[in-house]
């Protein structure tokens, strides 16, 4: 099997790329073109793209003829799409267009079956009853990058309903491991833990918004989630979108606290109005039933592995 995954260099592309290969694929990934970025993976082989240039990218998908398209290069961050609405959708949006239209042209548009990532900000909203949101929840994105990844999904139905693509829109909740780069919030808190325990950091954490509940599951389960959906045996989801989350609310403040409570040091927490979103929504728990159901997946790492994880590879470093 070949899988070509976009974004490959990227914190949860590095995690699929070994995922797949250690599970017998031949993987690629795509990087951008000029980008610095590092494959750590030496087994993948990485081939520079610029999705702009659909000639360039019908010509790459027509040498590599892969089974399987993981696209996972994309803008990541809520919080940067607040400043950066362009961009967001120009990288979410427009560069997903692009991949699919050259898949539209290329050798391997019937045999190829295609991921496309979401996030639980497409739903937005603000209901607080802790009801785990379906992917039959009206979806309601307040933040750029919500209404970007909506988008995607819709354009997965139109891809799926006039083209007759095989693809599938995953929708995960926050995702969460070893390695994370800073501007998520475990990230965030873990290298300032690890800065303070080396010394490097007076002994008070900045923190945002304490109050609002999150659905973390560990990118390992997240990668395995991704696998699952594009090797159904049967109830093929083409065109559908699908939840990946724990199916359990935490929330920040008790990010913290577990983290804090991993580490020998004291530690003061003063919450930084810089920090503070515009709108933040205040809960998010994930229905997966569906994602059970189509794959029988299960997360199995929990929170505290993951968090002690953060820290162990932030400390080893
Ligand atoms: N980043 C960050 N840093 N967030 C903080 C901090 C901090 O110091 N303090 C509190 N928070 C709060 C944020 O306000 C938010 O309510 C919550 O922690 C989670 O923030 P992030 O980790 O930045 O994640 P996110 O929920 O905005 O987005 C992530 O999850 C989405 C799926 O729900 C990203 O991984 C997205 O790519 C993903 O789609």
């Amino acid at each position: 099997m070949k899988a070509l995954i976009t974004g490959a260099t990227g914190f949860v592309g590095q995690y699929l790329a070994s995922y797949l290969i250690n599970n017998g694929y031949e993987v690629w990934g795509t990087t951008r073109i000029n980008s610095r970025e590092i494959n750590d993976i030496q087994a993948m082989e990485i081939v520079s793209v610029d999705f702009d240039d659909i000639a360039g990218t019908i010509e790459v998908l027509d040498k590599i003829q892969p089974d399987q398209i993981f696209h996972l290069a994309g803008q990541s961050s809520v919080r940067d799409s607040w400043t950066n609405k362009m961009e967001t959708f120009q990288s979410n949006v427009n560069l997903t267009i692009q991949l699919l239209e050259a898949v539209m042209q290329s050798v391997v548009k019937e045999k190829v079956s295609i991921l496309t990532i979401g996030s639980s900000e497409e739903y937005g909203g603000f209901d607080t009853s802790g009801t785990p949101i379906s992917e039959e929840t009206l979806l309601k994105p307040t933040s750029p990058y919500g209404i970007s990844k909506a988008t995607v999904g819709m354009l997965v139905r139109h891809y799926f309903t006039a083209y007759n693509l095989k693809i599938i829109h995953a929708r995960p909740f926050n995702h969460i491991g070893p390695g994370q780069r800073l501007g998520f919030v475990v990230a965030d808190f873990s290298n300032q833990i690890v800065e303070i325990e080396r010394g490097h950091q007076e002994n008070i954490i900045s923190v945002g918004n304490l109050s609002a509940k999150r659905d973390f599951t560990d990118v390992r389960d997240i990668v395995r989630a991704y696998h699952l959906l594009l090797n159904q045996k049967e109830n093929f989801a083409w065109g559908e979108s699908v939840n990946v989350c724990s199916g359990i609310a935490t929330s920040i403040q008790n990010i913290l606290d577990s983290l804090l409570s991993l580490s020998h040091s004291s530690i003061d927490v003063v919450v930084d109005s810089e920090k503070l979103r515009p709108v933040d929504i205040p809960l998010f728990t994930g229905d997966n039933s569906k994602l059970k159901s189509l794959t029988g997946w299960h997360p199995a790492i929990g929170l505290t592995q993951t968090l002690n994880d953060v820290l162990k590879i932030l400390r080893d470093q």
